[in-house]
């Protein structure tokens, strides 16, 4: 039966598709079978990031509205064999409610290692639709204040019957070592949950989200399938004089 897992944060553009994506495709990389399943219902972004937008048919709407079977609805990555995109409906926002989807899910969690759930920002009924689903969350958060504050509210949300797990994305390590950001490690704490994963602000991934940052998503995954604490280091490059350096040079780029 699937790990069926939510990918959430509060705020909005911490990168939570992104991270659905990447790890997906890190996980596949692991011969995982993965179902990434955008709820982000009328904004479709999950299927945009992973570049398959053209080859969607039919969407999560049609297979809970009996229009096709959820095999026909899913759009298998053009490189992992093993990852498939189950896409949110394009269109105007629907009423479709969770007790809609569990029965979707109920019917392909046996066909999958792991369920990746793409969940739209804020805490309202589109996040509790989305909550409702999964044993596991992952809780995205950025080393802002703003973002900490929500993902806080996040947790305290979530905490009950889901495990929760935190990634902090979009790391400036030159800016960790001046002291002008929170470093990973601080929101951690902050946030008292387990230590899923740190992922580096990249500028290839923010021009076209597959690219860049495969290391720190690798680690990612290996921390997710077995249990490990494992944390990309985005502050090494920038300590010492070398890194000293670098950071002068960031600074002035
Ligand atoms: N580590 C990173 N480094 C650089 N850019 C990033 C990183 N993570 C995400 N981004 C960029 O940030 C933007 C927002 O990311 P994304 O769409 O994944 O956020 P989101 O939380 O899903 O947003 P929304 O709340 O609108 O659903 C995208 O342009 C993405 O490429
Ligand atoms: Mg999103």
């Amino acid at each position: 039966m699937a790990r069926k897992i939510v990918i959430t944060g509060g705020k909005g553009g911490v990168g939570k598709t992104t991270v659905c994506a990447k790890l997906g495709i890190a996980l596949a990389h692991m011969s995982k079978r993965v179902l990434l399943m955008d709820l982000d219902i009328g904004l479709n972004n999950l299927d945009v990031a992973m570049q398959l937008e053209d080859k969607v048919v039919f969407d999560l709407v049609d297979v809970i509205e009996n229009r096709c079977r959820p095999s026909q609805a899913f759009v298998q990555d053009e490189t992992e064999p093993t990852l498939y995109v189950l896409p949110s409906c394009h269109l105007a926002k629907r009423q479709i409610s969770a007790e809609q989807i569990k029965r979707v899910v109920s019917r392909l969690e046996d066909n999958f290692e792991f369920i990746l759930i793409d969940c739209p920002a804020g805490l309202d009924s589109g996040f509790r639709r989305a909550a409702s689903l999964a044993d596991e969350a992952i809780v995205v958060v950025t080393p802002h204040l703003a973002s900490v504050r929500d993902a806080d509210k996040t947790v305290a949300e979530l905490v009950g019957n889901t495990v929760v797990n935190v990634v902090v994305n979009r790391v400036r390590g030159d800016l960790v070592a001046n002291g002008e950001m929170l470093s990973a490690f601080e929101v951690f704490s902050l946030l008292g949950q387990n230590a899923l994963g740190v992922l580096p602000e990249n500028d290839e991934i923010n021009c076209n989200v597959l690219s860049g940052c495969s290391a720190a998503f690798e680690l990612l995954a290996d921390n997710l399938v077995n249990g490990k604490q494992q944390m990309f280091d985005c502050v090494a490059p920038y300590k010492g004089l070398f890194g000293r350096l670098r950071r002068k040079l960031k600074r002035n780029a």
